[in-house]
């Protein structure tokens, strides 16, 4: 029989299915709450029931948790379970400063060649581990000799498995050029986060306009998979922008979300067509594509990823069409080489 559970202070409520952790179910509904080992062991996630009761697998409440918690009501939302519909209080993140980056390392699950010089990583974490991040953040691989590449995650943290980054090929770039010509799978990469202040803001009810180019892609996916997985209803206007036809590797799922979730429009972009592309889609900067469509952007919340000069070029033209500071938010990059 499944429970509902309402989260105090802010009544937001959520069902959980018979079998299922508190935890888990807050994270298939859109809610974050701390977190990180998800087995019953570091007590990130613990939270007072305030009404109602929760059992945990095998009848014991986990050693973590010790006599005096237990007597005011803590419980271990990763492993508890409802007993009866439940008010617990707990914090939610909503900010990303709620969740502090950590070292963790992991293993490449999967490698796939998304295009000629984007490549798909799959990141697995120990079992025992999971990395709580809000849709739009990024971490760091920290590389041997101290130095950082920083890639945003592209997966939503309800799914969460697997962390899923796209790296791009720059020549003699030294985690790139190991990417594309020595890393196999099962390769072991240490990594820190999460981190950035790029994310989809709750609270605003505007309708959005998504821009990215080329793999700025990635947080932009994370944040769709998210606002898709949560049944968000606000209208999503994405546009990205790549060189040409074959650049576009996430054209097919940007398709089939747009087919299947009716606030989201996705517009590709491209700035330099070839003969071979029998493109007869949008031609030329994508933030041009964008004003074209908007001319008016003082009611929307404008969301953009991709490289300082094509971020900067946006931002001058987009103050001139009425874009406001506070709901204009980027994430400039450099590619990691
Ligand atoms: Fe670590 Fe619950 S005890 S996340």
């Amino acid at each position: 029989m499944s429970y509902t559970v309402t989260i105090e202070p802010t009544g937001h409520t959520f069902t959980v299915e018979p079998e299922q952790s508190i935890l888990d179910a807050a994270l298939r509904h859109g809610l974050v709450i701390p977190y990180s080992c998800r087995s019953g062991t570091c007590c990130t996630c613990m939270g007072k029931v305030v009404e109602g009761a929760v059992t945990y697998p095998g009848g014991q409440p986990p050693e973590s948790l010790d006599d005096k918690e237990l007597a005011v009501g803590q419980a271990l939302f990763c492993m508890a379970r409802p007993a009866s519909d439940l008010a617990i209080e707990v914090r939610e993140v909503r900010e990303a400063a709620d969740i502090p980056p950590r070292k963790m390392r992991c293993r490449v699950a999967h490698m796939e060649r998304l295009s000629r010089d984007v490549m798909g990583l799959q990141l697995k974490l120990p079992d025992s581990e999971r990395l709580a991040f809000l849709p739009g953040q990024y971490l760091d691989i920290l590389l041997r000799d101290g130095r950082r590449r920083s890639y945003s995650l592209a997966n939503a943290p309800h799914d969460d498995d697997l962390l899923a980054l796209q790296v791009r090929h720059i020549e003699g770039g030294e985690f790139s050029e190991q990417v594309f010509h020595a890393m196999q799978e099962k390769a072991l990469l240490r990594i820190e986060g999460p981190y950035g202040t790029f994310h989809i803001r709750e609270e605003d009810d505007r309708p959005i306009l998504m821009i990215a180019g080329s793999t700025g892609i990635a947080p932009l996916l994370s944040m769709l998979a998210h606002m898709i997985h949560t049944g968000d209803q606000r209208p999503v206007h994405l546009f990205w922008g790549v060189r040409s036809r074959q650049d576009l590797y996430m054209d097919d799922t940007l398709q089939a979300w747009e087919r299947a979730h009716g606030p989201l429009q996705y517009t590709p972009c491209l700035s330099e067509p070839q003969p071979e592309d029998a493109w007869d889609g949008r031609i030329g900067l994508v933030h041009n594509m964008l004003l074209q469509d908007y001319p008016d952007l003082s009611r929307h919340a404008v969301y953009m990823s991709g490289p300082p000069a094509m971020i900067a070029a946006a931002q001058r033209d987009f103050a001139r069409h009425g874009v406001e500071e506070q709901h204009f938010f980027r994430d400039a990059f450099e590619f990691a080489a």
